[in-house]
């Protein structure tokens, strides 16, 4: 382990290892607008969604590292109080990180980045046509953490209208995530496109899984099984019983007549191939016969 408190390191390097390590990251395409009422739209990464109810989401423009100064994300917010939240899918990800560029104060980048400005119903601030969920937002609070170049600066936004394209809704109107298509930030010039790497876990037993602590000894301490092996199985409500397990082996040993004379190791092998089709009630059964 390569250990070090954050004084120890420059706020660059610190920088680097918080945005490569708490990796992928949302991003709210941030549409705001100055005094004037000039459009500004740029990407944040420090986002996320924190309340429902109300609905509330957080993003942090940055005091910049290099020389201290802010953002005009950040003033606009200041000064309107306004702000729409696009998400950003695939299909515009090349448009979006352009439109990072520090350009000049008034610099409209949805003209830069050949992005279209929608009117919004509530806000001032314009929402991205492109992207398939936009959220408008009043400025509830911000928050300043720090004064040094680095701190970050928290616009507590709260949604006050929605608009989802019909092209990502199913049937049953909820988002279908392979179609939202999104992009997350990581370290560095990093990103993820989140439908390449989707995988499901069901959520856990409302009425309780039993837990590793309660598994005998030699399922816990097994040299096949991993951590997420483990996982699942303790997601069970009480062990098969061992009339069940019985049951079980001799169907099983119809089938495959060697299963009788199978060692520990082999047992355990069968076990996680049960896991790896989710079946945990029959992966119990070999490990107890
Ligand atoms: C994907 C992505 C995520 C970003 N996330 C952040 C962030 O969370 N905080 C931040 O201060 N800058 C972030 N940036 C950099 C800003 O977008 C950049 O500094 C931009 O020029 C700010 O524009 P503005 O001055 O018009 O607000 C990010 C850039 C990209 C491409």
């Amino acid at each position: 382990m390569t250990s070090f408190e954050p004084k120890d390191i420059s706020t660059g390097k610190l920088h680097g290892y918080l945005l490569s390590a708490v990796a992928p990251r949302p991003i709210a395409f941030a549409s705001t607008l100055d005094a004037d009422g000039n459009p500004n739209l740029s990407p944040f990464s420090f986002f996320n969604v924190f309340s429902a109810n109300p609905p509330i989401m957080i993003f942090s423009p940055a005091r910049r590292v290099r020389d201290n100064t802010t953002k005009h994300t950040l003033q606009n917010a200041e000064a309107i109080k306004e702000v729409v939240i696009n998400v950003v899918n695939f299909d515009m990800v090349h448009q979006m990180s352009l439109s990072s560029t520090e350009y000049a104060d008034g610099v409209n980048e949805f003209e830069k980045a050949g992005l279209t400005m929608l009117k919004s119903d509530i806000v001032k601030p314009f929402r991205v046509a492109e992207s398939p969920v936009q959220f408008e937002c009043k400025v509830n609070e911000i928050v300043k953490l720090g004064t040094e170049g680095g701190a970050g600066n928290l616009i507590i936004c709260e949604v006050v209208k929605l608009h989802i394209d019909d092209d990502v809704l199913n049937e049953e109107g909820v988002i279908n995530q392979q179609k939202l298509d999104l992009v997350a930030r990581a370290g560095g010039s990093y990103y993820t496109r989140a439908k390449k790497g989707f995988f499901e876990i069901p959520k856990p037993l409302s009425t309780l899984g039993i837990g590793v602590d309660n598994f005998p000894d030699f399922v816990k301490n097994s040299m096949v099984l991993t951590g997420n092996d483990l996982g699942m199985l303790a997601n069970i409500e009480r062990l098969p019983t061992e009339d069940s397990v019985k049951a079980f082996v001799k169907d099983l040993g119809a089938r495959y007549p060697n299963i009788k004379t199978a060692t520990h190791r082999q047992k355990h092998k069968l076990a996680r191939n049960y896991l790896s089709f989710g079946d945990v009630e029959s992966a119990w059964k070999i490990l107890l016969s």
